[in-house]
């Protein structure tokens, strides 16, 4: 085993019992984000295919591309996050603080209550096509984003590798109850996307609300690699901006970029 499978193979087992990276107060079927289980089926290079590691408010309004209001915010102001036409936007450009969380949290993944709700409406629609959705990582808060990111830095081959696809805390949509990881419950990291599942949710995830927030190739707008199982909530109104294939970012849409 070389030095990268071994990594990641020691943050899956780690994640899988439930150890420090399990959000207290969460039970669950909501394993950890943790580094890639598997390495890419492409010939993105090594580093790239370690993956692994959501908020809120339901957004009421559609979505503006003409100059926001510049994010100002500062001390306590933190304590809630940036919004563009009532969007949340959580990243490492726009992070909140550690006492934030999902105004409405559900069980048993945390999510926000808007969110939860869609994913419920989501799995359904996908079971019945005979397609299953397994949520690997709902809510984290501050503390166990924290522990994450932690974790990819001394688990990933290299720390640059290790910010590609973990947020430190506060930058996590996952903080807000917003963002899930979701799979089949079998096949994860780059080839999750080429799974039933994966293609299935890439497909019809807008119907629901939800948008692939990592694409392909956006790297420099959200500050994330591609990653084929992050979701966020916006709302049918703000998902249906995205348009088809999966190619927008948040950024573009919300006129950030
Ligand atoms: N994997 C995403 C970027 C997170 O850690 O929130
Ligand atoms: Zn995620």
């Amino acid at each position: 085993m070389n030095r990268l499978a071994a990594a990641l193979t020691t943050a899956c087992l780690l994640a899988a019992s439930g150890c420090a990276l399990q959000e207290p107060g969460h039970r669950s079927a909501e394993a950890s984000p943790t580094p890639a289980m598997s390495a890419p089926a492409t010939s993105v290079s090594p580093t790239a295919s370690l993956p692994v590691s959501t908020p809120s408010q339901t957004p009421t309004a559609a979505a503006s591309p003409s100059a926001p209001a510049k994010d100002t915010r500062t001390g306590r102001e933190l304590d809630q996050p940036y919004q563009v036409d009532s969007v949340i936007v959580v990243s490492k450009a726009h992070p909140v603080s550690a006492r934030y969380g999902p105004p409405k949290p559900t069980s048993p993944y945390g999510l926000d209550l808007a969110a939860n709700q869609a994913l419920k409406k989501m799995t359904a629609a996908a079971k019945k096509d005979g397609v299953k959705i397994v949520v690997r990582s709902g809510y984290r808060s501050y503390a166990t984003q924290k522990q994450v990111y932690n974790n990819a830095l001394r688990n990933y081959p290299s720390v640059a590798s290790a910010k590609r696809y973990n947020a430190p805390p506060g930058a996590s949509e996952h903080q807000t109850g917003l963002g899930v990881d979701l799979w089949d419950g079998v096949t994860w990291s780059l080839p999750m996307a080429n799974t039933a599942t994966g293609k299935w949710l890439h497909k019809h995830c807008h119907e629901y609300g939800f948008v692939l927030r990592y694409p392909k190739g956006k790297e420099k707008l959200t500050g994330y690699a591609y990653e084929p199982w992050h979701f966020r909530y916006v709302g049918t109104a703000v998902a249906a901006k995205f348009g088809k294939g999966n190619t927008l970012t948040l950024e573009e849409v919300l006129g950030l970029a």
